[in-house]
């Protein structure tokens, strides 16, 4: 049941508030100031913990890692399944292994899974659903919470991850004594107000739309993003590609001199994700590199950030204020819309994408 949608991409897009509200409940303490685990699981005594997963999940990893590290000091390392599991790398002692899938079935990060099974100190795992292998072979799996995920593009799936790390990262930073009580509190209360602050997004979503009609032109798009909007650009990208088959790349803003910019020119259209945080100045001088060669921005935003560059994007998409630590989660929402939009500009298959399955369970 589409409940009222063209697609259930759109519906799974839209439920997103009210999904996240319910992952944040799970985990939220009865006073609301802190985290609450099913189990007790302890960050204080391990020295790096090493994210494993694929595609989309992968990205959420990424993302994680700036939470780890920042909030919690505590080292990260990310890596794609199908390169772990082959490269066999040295575990570090009291390193935690952790692992991310939507389906909880993927085929290589099931096989990482069981390489550290044995050699890593604790094995967690960040799943939907609740009864896959991946949360078997589990010493601890933590719900997303999402629901079923029916588009094969993953987008609700996503932001709950996101949702669920950041919350086992505050509690991390709880307990290595990295954040006071009140910063977690602080996080907490922005987190619970995520859903309201989607809703805002959501309602973007003719220009979001707007912009899709004119990417649907392109046959290559870039997009570029910094600190925490690096992994949301490549999130980006892979959504476009996937549903709309244009082909689309991400790098980090600071790379785009170090070779991508000589594809730069009026055909290939460039999509920036940049809210007005510290990263902005940096951000926006890379945006004037693209428009000095005559690139088309699709500048991502808030009002202060649009306030700055004025009209010198082709197309400037302003999503609401909110706490830095929550940018991946909100400006999901708009890279989701975008590739939603552009497919449907396109007239490809939304929800069932050429040669895509949803879970791969094959190597
Ligand atoms: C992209 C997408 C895939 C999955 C990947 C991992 O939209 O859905 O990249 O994220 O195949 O799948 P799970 O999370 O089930 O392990």
């Amino acid at each position: 049941d589409k409940g009222g949608h063209k697609h259930f991409m759109a519906k799974e897009i839209a439920e997103q508030p009210m999904v996240i509200g319910e992952a944040v409940r799970h985990y939220l303490s009865a006073d609301g100031n802190s985290v609450e685990l099913p189990e007790d699981f302890d960050f204080a005594g391990i020295d790096r913990l090493t994210m494993v997963a694929c595609g989309t999940a992968f990205y959420a990893c990424l993302t994680a890692k700036y939470w780890f590290e920042q909030l919690a000091q505590l080292p990260v390392e990310v890596d794609i399944a199908s390169e772990f599991r082959y490269r066999e790398p040295p575990i570090a002692p009291r390193t935690v292994a952790l692992f991310v899938s939507q389906s909880g079935e993927t085929a290589d990060t099931l096989a990482a899974l069981r390489y550290c099974d044995g050699k890593a100190d604790k094995i967690l795992s960040v799943v939907n659903v609740p009864e896959s292998s991946i949360a078997r072979e589990s010493d601890l799996a933590l719900p997303i919470l999402a629901g079923v995920e029916v588009g094969v593009a993953s987008t609700k799936a996503f932001t709950c991850q996101l949702t669920v790390l950041l919350m086992l990262a505050l509690k991390a930073a709880e307990q290595r004594g990295t954040l006071t009580a009140d910063e977690i509190a602080d996080k907490l209360s922005a987190l619970r107000a995520v859903p309201a602050t989607l809703n805002t997004a959501l309602e973007q979503e003719g220009a979001i739309a707007a912009a899709a009609r004119k990417l649907s032109e392109a046959s290559d798009v870039l997009f570029l993003g910094r600190g925490l909007m690096y992994p949301l650009a490549l999130e980006g990208a892979l959504k476009l590609k996937e549903i709309s088959y244009i082909h689309a790349e991400a790098y980090a803003s600071g790379e785009l001199k170090h070779g991508p910019i000589a594809l730069i020119d009026k055909t290939m259209p460039v999509v920036v994700m940049a809210p007005y945080d510290a990263l902005y100045g940096k951000t926006v001088s890379n945006m004037q590199e693209v428009l000095a060669r005559g690139g088309k921005v699709v500048l991502i935003t808030d009002a202060a950030g649009a306030a700055e560059t004025e009209d010198s994007a082709w197309q400037t998409i302003v999503m609401p204020e909110i706490d830095p630590v929550l940018t991946p989660v909100l400006y999901a929402v708009p890279a989701q819309l975008l590739a939603y939009h552009t497919a449907v500009a396109k007239g490809t298959d939304v929800d069932q994408p050429r040669n895509l399955a949803k879970s791969v369970t094959v190597e």
